[in-house]
Order: structure tokens, then C-alpha cells, then sequence
């Protein structure tokens, strides 16, 4: 009884700092976060903020591990990048999978008290919805979710609003067109509880309307649109891409999520079923942003990132200013 103790007291206090789940961030700290990530911009990027590509001494003596156990190029290296960035240390396992003790048995509890005595901040990645939470349990360092499974994605969707303000100048009064997997994509689902947590309350849910375009078969959660609707948002769903594509603010592009298929088969239904062009381009607004998390299949061409509303790699750059923010708030600096 005495050793539980000890061994819960430690993860309680750390509860609150972990960053597990999109729903679980106030408007406040989403405010906070982007204002952070604003800072560390010109430490971070080069792109639009004309950046020095350097680095700070905020974490200097912290190690951050990350813990994938699942592919990542951008999102690994995006968080390993943020901490040396922020003048931190870097350990970490790209194939948790296959190379770590959870090969052994080792449970996730255990992995994250383990990994705990080593590091002083823990990103983990994995195939199974609710895992880093599991894992989150074990440790007494603070975690965040780098993306579990089709569950959240809680950084991607930071990253997300965070470019949706510097390109749009707002975070309220815009039409977002979700395009995809809806109901595979965890970036989506992330975008989706990140605006309705940070306009929570409002009468009008801050004028942020939705437009879900998906085949029937990859829409998004119900519980999901449920709770926009329930916040006030209006919301539009619609297999149409061409449709919509012309009165949309944001277009929020993802890739059919391959891996959540039960068979190539029923994934090749979908693959290809919106495919951005430039001649789809044509019809967006002269304003609008077009997002894409990637990595990208075949959902848009290459001849569109020439399109000045193409903002794929400028998100790539403030997702390391954003991961700053994060770790620098994870580790209390
Ligand atoms: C996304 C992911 O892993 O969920 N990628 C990313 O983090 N940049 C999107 C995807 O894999 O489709």
C-alpha cells in the first residue's frame, strides 16, 4: 500500500501537466500556447518570419525522450528539433515497437516510470487510441501525445489553429473545410475540439462554421459533431468537394488514413476520392489557406504548391515555434 502510494502521488501531481487530449486545454492556455509559439518564431523558422534559425538556452540541462511506436518523419523530428531549439537535450526511439522492452511484455505504466527516472519531458507516439494516456499514468513527468492511434493529435491540431492566425490574422469568424478521412484522421479530430474549446461560451461559438467532406463511410464521429453542435457551431456535411470549395475560408486537407483499413481492399474504395488540383484551386477563394498535416498520397498535386495559398511547409516550420511553446510550458520554464 505504501509503495502504490508513492508511486501515484508523484503522477497526480503531474496530472495537469501532461498534454494527453485536445478537449482537455482551456481557451486560456490555447491562448497562451499560441502567444509562446509567436515568440519562439524567429528562433524556429526562416519561412514568413524572416527567422534566424538559432537557438535559446530556456531548457538548457533538460532531456526530452520521445517514444514512437508508430512512423512519424515530421512530428518526431518537429519535437526533437523544438527541444534542441530550446537548448535541450534530445534521447529517443523511432521504433519502440520492435526495439524497446515492450518487446519484453513491459507495460506502458512501467515504460513511462522508467523512462521517468531518465527524462525530464516524454513525447510518445503510438497505433492504439488511449495508450499515452496508459503510459501517462506510469509517469512522473509530464507527457504529451504526439498522436495515438485515430484517437488525438493534440500538437498538429495546435500547429493548425496556430497557422490558421498568422495567415488569416484571425481565429474567429472563418468557414473551415475538413477534406478526407474524417473519421480515421486524428489531426481532424484534433482541429475540431481545439476551436470549439477556445470558443467555448461564446454566443455565436466565435463564427467558426464547419464543412465536413468525407464519403459517408469516413465521416466524423458522431460524439465529435455532437459536441460542435452542441457548442453553437453550424456545421455542414457533404461528400461534395467542388460544392463548397468556393465559399470555405480554411481548407484543412488529410490523406486517407491507410493503416485503419481492415483490408487494401476496403482502402482502395477511398484512395484518390479528392485530389487537389490546380484547377480545384481555381475555384477557392482568393483568400483562403490550404492546410495538409502530410505526409501526402495523392490528395494534392504538386503543381499547387506553388499556389500562394498553399501553407503545408510554412505549418511544418511553426509546428517547431508551437512544440517550443509546448515543452517550454510542459517543463515549467
Ligand atoms: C499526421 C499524423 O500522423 O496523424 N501527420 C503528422 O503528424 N504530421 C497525419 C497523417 O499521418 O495523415
Amino acid at each position: 500500500v505504501l509503495s502504490l502510494a508513492i508511486v501515484r502521488e508523484p503522477a497526480i501531481i503531474f496530472e495537469m501537466k501532461n498534454l494527453l487530449y485536445s478537449k482537455d486545454l482551456t481557451r486560456e492556455e490555447i491562448e497562451a500556447l499560441m502567444e509562446r509559439a509567436k515568440g519562439y518564431l524567429p528562433v524556429a523558422g526562416r519561412g514568413a518570419s524572416g527567422g534566424a534559425r538559432t537557438k535559446v538556452r530556456d531548457a538548457e540541462g533538460k532531456i526530452l525522450a520521445t517514444l514512437f511506436y508508430e512512423p512519424s518523419t515530421r512530428t518526431r523530428f518537429s519535437f526533437e528539433s523544438a527541444m534542441k531549439r530550446l537548448g535541450g537535450d534530445v534521447i529517443s526511439n523511432s521504433h519502440m515497437d520492435y526495439t524497446s522492452s515492450a518487446k519484453k511484455g513491459e507495460t506502458l505504466y512501467d515504460t513511462g516510470r522508467v523512462i521517468s527516472q531518465m527524462a525530464d519531458v516524454i513525447a510518445m507516439r503510438h497505433p492504439e487510441k488511449g495508450s499515452v494516456a496508459e503510459l501517462a499514468l506510469g509517469a512522473v513527468v509530464p507527457v504529451v501525445n504526439a498522436g495515438d492511434g485515430p484517437g488525438d493529435h493534440p500538437t498538429q491540431g495546435l500547429l493548425d489553429l496556430f497557422t490558421i492566425q498568422q495567415e488569416l490574422g484571425r481565429l474567429d469568424n472563418f468557414t473551415i473545410a475538413m477534406v478526407g478521412d474524417l473519421k480515421n484522421g486524428r489531426v481532424p479530430h484534433a482541429e475540431c475540439e481545439l476551436l470549439r474549446k477556445l470558443h467555448e461560451g461564446k454566443d455565436d461559438a466565435g463564427g467558426v462554421r464547419f464543412v465536413f467532406v468525407a464519403p459517408a463511410a469516413l465521416a466524423m464521429p458522431r460524439e465529435i459533431l455532437a459536441a460542435l453542435e452542441a457548442a453553437g457551431h453550424e456545421i455542414v456535411e457533404t461528400e461534395d468537394l467542388d460544392a463548397v470549395i468556393g465559399e470555405v475560408d480554411v481548407i484543412a486537407d488529410t490523406r486517407i488514413q491507410k493503416e485503419r483499413f481492415e483490408s487494401e481492399e476496403d482502402y482502395l474504395k477511398y484512395k484518390g476520392v479528392y485530389v487537389i488540383t490546380p484547377d480545384v484551386m481555381a475555384q477557392a477563394k482568393e483568400d483562403a489557406i490550404l492546410l495538409h498535416p502530410l505526409p501526402r498520397v495523392d490528395e494534392i498535386e504538386v503543381a499547387v504548391d506553388e499556389d500562394p495559398r498553399a501553407k503545408y511547409f510554412q505549418q511544418v516550420e511553426n509546428g517547431v515555434a508551437m512544440r517550443m511553446a509546448i515543452l517550454a510550458e510542459l517543463l515549467g520554464l
